[in-house]
């Protein structure tokens, strides 16, 4: 099969809807920002769309194109990238390029994935059910003892849900010959700390030890007696500032949800001093940054005082994931959860790699740092990694 037919091949397959998902990847250049690209098609009113999503170093982007645009950006991938994997309706396709553009075909009709959803609002299949009774959720507040998920809780709900599937992405990076240890920094009401232990422990059967920890004495003794009632053995609840919390000396995973302001960022730095394996953080308000921001070259945005809280923040948290990244995470900010459900919707994952950062990122982030005129929270925590 030439280049040609195989492009004129994979267009007629997708002109013909064909597609259930695909994914273009090893970029032909080194410096392609985008490293990968996944495709599913998508009915948007009434219309046939292809979403893609392109993959960067630390984010992801999304765009939806028609149908017949197609056939042009996929010239356009294969200018740029030599490996596709697509999974048509009837088989499963690998493409690959050599520098030449010589094609390697396989097709597998057998290992076909059968079915397609075209709704981009299709009921969701949680990881943990809408419609089926959890012991935690009903003892939280969270679901009717028939399981029904309270119509006020919906939100939370939804969060904690979406929080479990990062979780459940991050296993890979979690020590699998022991037991994994986790810490839940502002656990508050715990609705988090107990949807994780109860889908890692109880669903999944790992060896976990799990803590939640808050400065709330009656909310942690309440959920003490929750986990205690439940047979919840591996999981603990204790009061107590994160920042004087020094009861470790190695934990896997750091999680917070919400975490209110500098909160996140001092877990953020006890998770890096214990050498966590995985961080997921939510952040919550932001006011650190924003009571120090002087930056006259940024006083149009920054006289406004909305606009101020809101620069604030994203700043905060890309210097969050910049510095994490500094000091040997492969790190990306993410999109949490819609923004009807909360506004604070910015995830900060974080994968250990011990990968050492480049002269040039870090001139980078002097040179913003400089510009904020301001000196974060967290890089004063982590100072000495910095260094
Ligand atoms: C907005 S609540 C979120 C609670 C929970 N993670 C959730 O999403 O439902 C923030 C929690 O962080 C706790 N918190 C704030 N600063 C803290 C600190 N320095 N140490 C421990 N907990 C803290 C608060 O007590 C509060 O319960």
């Amino acid at each position: 099969m030439t280049f040609e037919e195989m492009k004129a091949q994979l267009i007629e397959q997708i002109l013909q809807q064909q597609l259930i998902t695909a994914t273009i990847s090893q970029p032909r250049m080194k410096s392609n920002d985008i490293k990968r690209i996944k495709l599913k098609p998508l009915m948007l009113k009434n219309t046939y769309h292809i979403q893609m999503e392109y993959q960067y170093e630390r984010i992801l982007k999304h765009e939806n194109i028609l149908l017949a645009d197609f056939p042009a950006r996929l010239e356009a991938f294969f200018e740029n990238y030599r490996q596709a994997h697509i999974d048509f309706i009837d088989e499963k396709v690998h493409v690959q390029l050599s520098k030449k553009n010589k094609v390697l075909w396989k097709s597998d009709k057998a290992a076909a994935p059968k079915q397609v959803s075209l709704t981009h609002n299709r009921k969701k299949n949680y990881l943990l059910s809408d419609n089926q009774p959890y012991p935690f959720l009903i003892r939280l507040g969270v679901q009717t003892t028939e399981g029904k998920v309270k119509k006020q809780k919906y939100d939370k709900f939804k969060q904690i849900n979406r929080f479990i599937e990062f979780i459940d992405d991050a296993l890979a990076y979690l020590p699998q010959d022991r037991q994994v240890r986790i810490l839940d920094f502002g656990s508050g009401k715990s609705y988090l700390t107990f949807a994780l232990y109860h889908y890692l422990k109880i669903e999944k059967g790992l060896d976990i030890r799990v803590t939640g920890l808050d400065l709330k004495k009656e909310v942690i003794e309440e959920c003490s007696q929750i986990a205690q009632d439940l047979g919840y053995d591996q999981l603990e609840f204790l009061v107590g500032d994160i920042n004087d919390y020094n009861d470790e000396s190695a934990v896997d995973m750091v999680v917070t949800l919400h975490a209110c302001d500098v909160a996140t960022d001092m877990a953020l730095a006890r998770a890096v001093k214990w050498g966590a394996s995985v961080i997921l953080s939510v952040p919550c308000c932001q006011h650190e940054l924003n009571r120090q921001l002087h930056t006259p070259a940024l006083d149009i945005m920054l006289q406004h005082g909305l606009v101020r809280e809101r620069f604030a923040a994203l700043a905060t948290d890309a210097i969050r994931a910049e510095i994490l990244s500094l000091v040997g995470y492969e790190a990306q900010l993410l999109e949490f959860i819609d923004m009807e459900n909360t506004p604070k919707n910015i995830l900060i994952r974080a994968y250990h790699t011990g990968k050492k950062p480049t002269t040039q990122q870090c001139a980078n982030y002097e040179a913003f740092l400089k510009l904020l005129n301001a000196t974060p929270f967290l890089a004063n925590e982590l100072k000495d990694y910095l260094e």
